[in-house]
């Protein structure tokens, strides 16, 4: 695409040539359909206008220095969204059709793929929704499974520059035996408030403590936390948060690294400890935080110096993205090369 600054795209929606839909109906999945609209005609009744009977994914394919294109851990998300399916009564969608309804988006949506070096990546976006009617509440008989992809820079404007995070007791993201482990669009509803806060006093995200006792560290708005000290990656243990896949391999990639790493509870009092935190996803990659600030308290706890995130997480970000990009060899079996011709 001549006309598209690759390099300056934000994480937002641009307009591609086609997506997929795949319907299940009459107790089985129809046929993977290739659409240019960017609408879907729903029942007025269906369940995921009116009872959240809704999960999406999100993942993303990059252009290699070699020309080639590559998918980053896709069966793990095929993975989640069963499990996001499982937990709210929908239809799991088999990792076929997950799989082959990526690979058409992204073979139809070709010039689309950013460019090596620009930062920028394809943006998959797999969405599940309860299509068939019912007025009283109960799961659907039909489904929609749809994937659009579109081109995006780093979710935060900053890229790898450290942000401020807002941690908000005003307001919870989800209950221990909630839906928080799974992706459902009602939990990012359910934080819209306290991102909105955080915006507009100035903070890059909100950051979510567990919403039963109010004093762990359950995660950021679009990503999973990490702590690093004493030489070990820290990253919360929580029921309500979501298993984040990237946080999943930042782990290994630490252990590799020589780091030790640790899944478990973290208090709020122990942010005090850390010498580097960070948000982590597929959207945010690695957001090294500078500073985060408690809406109650208005305790503060700095962590970068001069605005230069740590030396750990820069060589965490770099070691991913060299995996995802093909840069350098990926030995844990992570990425797969897309045949788009
Ligand atoms: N936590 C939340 C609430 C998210 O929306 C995301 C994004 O998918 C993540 C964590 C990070 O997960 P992943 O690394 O699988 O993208
Ligand atoms: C992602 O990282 O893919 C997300 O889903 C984060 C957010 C944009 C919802």
């Amino acid at each position: 695409m001549e006309n598209i600054d690759w390099k300056s795209l934000p994480f937002g929606y641009l307009k591609t040539d086609y997506n997929t839909r795949c319907t299940y109906r009459d107790g089985k999945w129809g046929k993977i359909e290739i659409s240019d609209s960017e609408y879907v005609n729903v029942h007025i009744a269906a369940t995921g206008l009116h009872y959240g009977q809704e999960a999406f994914e999100g993942l993303k394919a990059f252009m290699g220095k070699d020309g080639k294109v590559r998918l980053f851990r896709w069966q793990e998300n095929a993975e989640r969204l069963r499990n996001s399916a499982n937990g709210i009564l929908m239809q799991e969608v088999p990792n076929e059709i997950f799989y082959e309804s990526i690979i058409t988006v992204i073979k139809n949506n070709k010039r689309f793929i950013p460019p090596y070096g620009s930062g920028a990546s394809l943006y998959l976006r797999p969405l599940l929704f309860g299509s068939g009617a019912k007025v009283g509440i109960s799961p659907a008989d039909e489904y929609t499974f749809l994937v659009f992809a579109t081109p995006v820079g780093p979710y935060f404007k900053q890229g790898f520059k450290p942000v401020d995070m807002l941690l908000t007791r005003e307001f919870d993201r989800a209950a221990p035996r909630g839906t928080g482990n799974i992706k459902v669009g009602g939990n990012y509803a359910a934080g819209l408030r306290g991102m909105r806060k955080a915006h507009a006093n100035g903070f890059a995200s909100v950051l979510f403590l567990d919403a039963k006792e109010k004093k762990y560290i359950d995660e950021c708005g679009p990503a999973n936390f990490f702590g690093i000290k004493n030489n070990t990656y820290i990253t919360p243990k929580s029921d309500s948060i979501l298993p984040s896949i990237t946080n999943k391999s930042l782990i290994e990639l630490a252990k590799d690294l020589g780091l030790n790493a640790e899944r478990r509870p973290i208090t709020d009092v122990e942010l005090e400890t850390f010498e580097e935190v960070g948000a982590c996803g597929t959207a945010a990659v690695i957001s090294p935080i500078r500073k985060i600030v408690d809406d109650e308290t208005g305790k503060t706890y700095h962590y970068t110096k001069d605005d230069i995130p740590g030396p750990i997480s820069t060589k965490l970000y770099h070691k991913l993205q060299a995996i995802q990009t093909g840069d350098e060899p990926d030995k844990f079996g992570w990425v797969e090369i897309v045949k788009i011709d």
